[in-house]
C-alpha cells in the first residue's frame, strides 16, 4: 500500500508556482492576487479560508480576505462581488461554500465573473470543462487528476467509481475521469444516495472516489485488492480525547481499506492540500490570462 501524500505534493506544486511568481516579480509586474468571501462563522470553512491565504503568502501571491456577517443579505453578498469583478487588482476570488441558507448559492455563482472564477463553478467554465474547452477546473477534482499524474496511476480503461454527485467534486470528477486526457479514458460510474447494492459496483472498482461526505462509509469489505482509494471526505467526529474536541474523520473507513489498497489518500493529508495548491493554479492561470 503506498500514500498518495498530498500534503507532500501540494509543496511541491506551491514551490513551482512561487519561483513563477518570483519571475514576474523580477520583471517588476505586480504579483497574481486571489480574495476570498467568507459569509458567517462555520470553523470548517474559516479554517479553509484561512489555509488559502496562508498559502497565497507561501506562494508569494497577494490575498484579501473578506469576512462578512451571518446576517448579510443576497443583495450585499452580490453587491461585494460586483465589485470583486470590477477591481483590476484582482485576478481570482472566491466565496466559500456553504452560504447561510437566506441565501441562493446559485445566484451568487452566477454573479460571478467567469473570467475570475477560479473555482470553476460558474456554468460557463463547467461548460467548458464539461466540452473539453480551456476553463477553470474546479480545485478538488483538478488536485486528483495531479495527484493520480505525480504517482502515475493507470486510469485509461480502467473502471472508476465515483460516490457522490455534488458540483463541486462527484460530477465535475466523472466528467473529467472519462474524457481522453492524460489522467482520463476512464469507465465511469456515479454512484449516488439512490444507487441500489453499492457493494457489488465498488467491488469492480480499479478506482474509487469517495465523495458523499459520510464519514468512514467505504469499508474493506465493499473494495476488491490492489484498489486505488481517493478519499475527499473531511468531516469533523466528535473526539473527547482531542483538544479541540473533534478529529477529521474522511469517507473511508481507512484501516479496514488501506490494507486491501494499492494506493490511498489519507484524511487528513490527501485530496484537502492539493485543492488549495490547485485553486492556486488557478489564480496563476487567471492573471496570466490577463
Ligand atoms: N466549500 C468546499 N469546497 C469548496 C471549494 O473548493 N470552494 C469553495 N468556494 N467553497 C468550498
Amino acid at each position: 500500500m503506498i500514500l498518495l501524500d498530498g500534503k507532500l505534493t501540494s509543496e511541491q506544486i506551491k514551490e513551482e508556482l512561487a519561483t513563477e511568481v518570483a519571475k514576474i516579480k523580477s520583471k517588476g509586474k505586480r504579483a497574481p492576487h486571489l480574495a476570498a468571501v467568507l459569509v458567517g462563522l462555520d470553523g470548517a470553512s474559516l479554517t479553509y479560508v484561512n489555509s488559502k491565504v496562508k498559502s497565497c503568502e507561501k506562494i508569494g501571491f497577494g490575498s484579501t480576505l473578506i469576512q462578512l456577517e451571518e446576517s448579510t443579505t443576497e443583495a450585499e453578498l452580490l453587491a461585494v462581488i460586483d465589485g470583486l469583478n470590477k477591481n483590476a487588482e484582482i485576478d481570482g476570488f472566491i466565496v466559500q461554500l456553504p452560504l447561510p441558507k437566506h441565501i441562493d448559492e446559485q445566484k451568487v455563482i452566477m454573479a460571478i465573473d467567469p473570467d475570475k472564477d477560479v473555482d470553476g463553478f460558474h456554468p460557463t467554465n463547467f461548460g467548458r470543462m464539461a466540452l473539453e474547452l480551456p476553463a477553470f477546473i474546479p480545485a478538488t477534482p483538478y488536485g486528483i487528476l495531479e495527484l493520480l499524474e505525480r504517482y502515475q496511476v493507470e486510469t485509461s480503461g480502467k473502471n472508476i467509481v465515483v460516490i457522490g454527485r455534488s458540483h463541486i467534486v462527484g460530477r465535475p470528477m466523472s466528467i473529467l475521469l472519462s474524457q481522453k486526457r492524460t489522467v482520463g479514458d476512464a469507465t465511469v460510474t456515479v454512484a449516488h444516495s439512490r444507487t441500489k447494492d453499492l457493494k457489488s459496483i465498488t467491488k469492480q472498482a480499479d478506482i474509487i472516489v469517495a465523495a458523499l461526505g459520510i464519514a468512514e462509509f467505504l469499508t474493506g469489505d465493499m473494495v476488491k485488492d490492489g484498489v486505488v482509494i481517493i478519499d475527499v471526505g473531511i468531516t469533523r467526529v466528535q473526539d473527547a480525547t482531542k483538544k479541540s474536541g473533534f478529529r477529521l474523520a474522511g469517507d473511508v473507513h481507512f484501516e479496514s481499506v488501506a490494507p486491501k489498497s494499492s494506493y490511498i489518500t489519507p484524511v487528513p493529508g490527501g485530496v484537502g492540500p492539493m485543492t488549495i495548491a490547485m485553486l492556486m493554479k488557478n489564480t496563476l492561470l487567471a492573471y496570466n490570462r490577463r
